[in-house]
């Protein structure tokens, strides 16, 4: 149990929106899958015409996990405990020992979509439906890409504080030791979506070369990098609140296709590699550092508070204001090294 007296993480719970919960290869036709995201187990399944379907987990019965032993039938969900079926919605529709079915019995279904390679639900603290689609990223159809290249990683920090990353120019020199920097020329919002333009130079064997990096955040779970100046390059990723405190991101990795299979997947392997470097590098800092509600920035830092500001509409419950900074919980030594491994227990101590 967690200790309630403990003060909160971060101002913020988690945001509403589209969040990955798994990648299509993950859940194949006729499969059930337990995952837990948004501080809640849920169950992935496919029904037979590829459809993917998220869930909560607990059969409405007598609480048996449907993503542990459940079974898909046709377009329904067949709990393994007493065999009770359930349809998309969450409705029950049959229960083999009984002429009738039970319309109180009924589980949470979360709208789902599925694009860009990712099994994607909506998630709303009070269920309301979603204001928006997840968009389509066209290189990825066209086949002017090849790809992708994937990566998955947990981090112990909330998903405010990692997407933050993008506008901070200034870290690439200290922490990921880059010899140059990128210049955000420009960060525009509109309604869920964000916007940042930036240059930088590469430096190569051949000499400077001028680089452009172009990211979109299509809401607070999904956002599209692009990479040009050298070689053309995506980054679709996707990061999901596992809880309050805790991330987990998906990199996809695409390449311009350049002709033969072995130069894209070499040209691809490199791209993931760096930037999976720099994702490690930051992991630490994410972890330990403090939520400061009002930081001391330089005036040649990036868009901070516009990053902010654009983000806080995700949240629907209150963000409290009772303090301006907000550390990470004391991690005694040895935990402090493995954080992504210390239990809520471990780390909150019991109530
Ligand atoms: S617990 Fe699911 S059918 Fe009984
Ligand atoms: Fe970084």
């Amino acid at each position: 149990m967690s200790d309630s007296s403990a003060p909160n993480r971060y101002p913020f719970a988690m945001p509403a929106g589209w969040f990955a919960v798994a990648e299509t290869p993950d859940v194949t036709v006729g499969e059930t899958k337990a995952a837990y995201y948004f501080a809640t187990h849920l169950v992935l399944w496919r029904d037979e015409t590829g459809e993917a379907h998220v869930m909560d987990a607990f059969c409405p019965h007598l609480g048996a996990h449907l993503g542990h032993g459940g079974t898909v039938d046709g377009c329904q969900i067949a709990c393994p405990f007493h065999g009770w079926k359930f349809d998309a919605e969450g409705d029950n529709t049959d229960i083999p020992y009984s002429e009738r079915t039970n319309r109180k019995a009924k589980v949470k279904a979360y709208p789902t979509s599925e694009r860009n390679g990712f099994v994607y639900a909506w998630y709303h603290p009070h269920d309301e439906q979603p204001t928006w689609e997840v968009e389509e990223v066209a290189e990825i159809t066209s086949g002017e890409f090849s790809g992708p290249k994937r990566t998955n990683h947990v981090v112990q920090a909330g998903i405010q504080e990692m997407a933050e990353n993008a506008v901070d120019s200034a870290h690439f020199r200290f922490v990921h030791n880059t010899a140059t920097v990128p210049e955000i020329e420009q960060y525009t919002s509109d309604g869920h979506r964000a916007v940042m333009k930036s240059s930088q130079k590469f430096p190569t064997p051949r000499g400077v070369v001028d680089g452009r990096i172009d990211s979109i955040a299509d809401g607070p779970g999904v956002s599209i990098v692009r990479f040009s100046g050298i070689i053309d390059t995506l980054l679709v990723s996707a990061s999901t609140p596992v809880d309050a405190n805790t991330t987990q991101t998906r990199f996809n990795y695409y390449v311009r296709n350049l002709g033969d299979e072995k130069t894209n997947s070499s040209v691809g392997a490199a791209f993931a590699a760096e930037v999976d470097k720099q994702f490690m590098e930051d992991m630490p800092i994410w972890e330990h550092k403090a939520h400061l509600v009002r930081p001391a920035l330089a005036d040649t830092d990036g868009p901070f508070m516009k990053f902010r500001k654009w983000y806080s509409q995700f949240y629907v419950e209150a963000i409290s204001d009772d303090r301006t900074v907000f550390p990470p919980p004391y991690w005694p030594e040895k935990l402090a090294e493995t954080p992504a491994k210390a239990t809520a227990s471990a780390k909150y101590g019991d109530a």
